[in-house]
């Protein structure tokens, strides 16, 4: 059962979101403004939007923009979820990659330590390398910047008492969806509109989680004592290939048009990884409520009910 966050902390905390026009960042703020914070939103373009109180521009791997946004602020927690998301294996994204997930990582880690929070949260991801680094291959230039946003999360912890945490998200889903091109905005889209959406072979099994399970998940992390320096699988503890989840999504819909399977390469390297949802369970008491076929129904109807998205 989850243990009850303390929401109080929330209300009237100066908030500073990166990320916060994302996917996960637009549910995070809406939440986050709901019980009463100051939240303060971060982007590289200039952005309106529900839920934030302050938009700022600043792009994260400028170490001197960063130091300036987190000394003008001085938030009380922040939460850091800009990043460079493709999974994609080309060498053009090595460094676009080091730059979004890892310099502005250490840029925050850096410029947070020096002004002083309660606390900031990391998103890593399930596509981080897990046991000895030096034995283990990243899948991708995102696998590998995220790995090592994550080495130096514990290494600032350790070496400079940084009050820092990392959330391991594993595949979320829900409404708005930013990234059209992900799966299950792919293919709810694609299958409304009558048209068969063309696929891998379907058979990786992933672990997905509804995105107002890791909104919940976040708050709990921002509040719970004496994790600091710790990473925190954030998933549903089960896999699903994506044939299951695509086949779901055909049988809530009701389509007339069948998904292509095997139009389109498997990626290589890909891992299979399941959340440890006892440990995060344990550790800070929250685990997901949402089962899956309750979160594709939600994700479903808002795309109904959403034509413009
Ligand atoms: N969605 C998932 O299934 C999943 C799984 C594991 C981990 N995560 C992690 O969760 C976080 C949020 O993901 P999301 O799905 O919400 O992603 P998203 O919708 O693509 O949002 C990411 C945000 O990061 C900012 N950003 C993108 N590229 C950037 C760059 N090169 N430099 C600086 N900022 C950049 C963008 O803001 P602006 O364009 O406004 O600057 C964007 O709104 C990310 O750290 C991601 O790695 C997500």
């Amino acid at each position: 059962m989850n243990h009850p966050v303390d929401e109080d902390i929330f209300a009237g905390a100066k908030i500073l979101v990166t990320g916060a026009s994302g996917f996960i960042g637009t549910h995070l703020c809406n939440r986050l403004a709901a019980l009463g914070a100051q939240v303060h939103g971060v982007s590289r373009t200039q952005r309106s939007g529900a839920g934030v109180s302050r938009w700022w521009q600043v792009a994260l791997d400028d170490q001197r923009a960063t130091g300036d946004l987190v000394r003008a602020v001085e938030p009380d927690m922040i939460y850091h979820l800009a990043s460079f998301v493709s999974g994609s294996r080309a060498m053009e994204h090595v460094v676009p990659a080091l730059r979004a997930n890892l310099m502005s990582t250490v840029n925050l880690l850096e410029s947070a330590t020096d002004t002083g929070c309660r606390r900031i949260v990391l998103t890593g991801s399930l596509e981080e390398t897990q046991g000895e680094a030096s034995a283990v291959v990243p899948a991708s230039p995102y696998a590998a910047a995220k790995s090592a946003a994550s080495a130096y999360a514990r290494m600032f912890h350790a070496l400079y008492a940084t009050p820092v945490v990392t959330a391991r998200l594993f595949m979320v889903f829900g409404p708005d969806q930013k990234d059209l091109s992900k799966l299950i905005p792919y293919v709810t889209r694609s299958l409304l509109r009558g048209e068969a959406p063309q696929l891998m072979s379907g058979t990786r099994e992933v672990d997905w989680i509804f995105v107002d399970d890791v909104v919940d998940a976040y708050l709990a992390l921002a509040t719970k004592a004496g994790i600091e320096g710790k990473s925190f699988d954030v998933g549903s503890g089960e896999l699903s290939s994506v044939r299951e989840v695509v086949m779901k999504l055909v049988e809530i819909i009701g389509a007339q048009v069948q998904p292509v399977f095997g139009s389109l390469n498997d990626r290589p390297m890909e891992r299979v990884r399941v959340a440890d949802v006892a440990h995060t369970r344990q550790s800070i008491g929250w685990s997901p409520k949402t089962a899956l076929i309750d979160g594709l129904t939600k994700t479903v109807a808002w795309y109904r009910n959403t034509p413009t998205a």
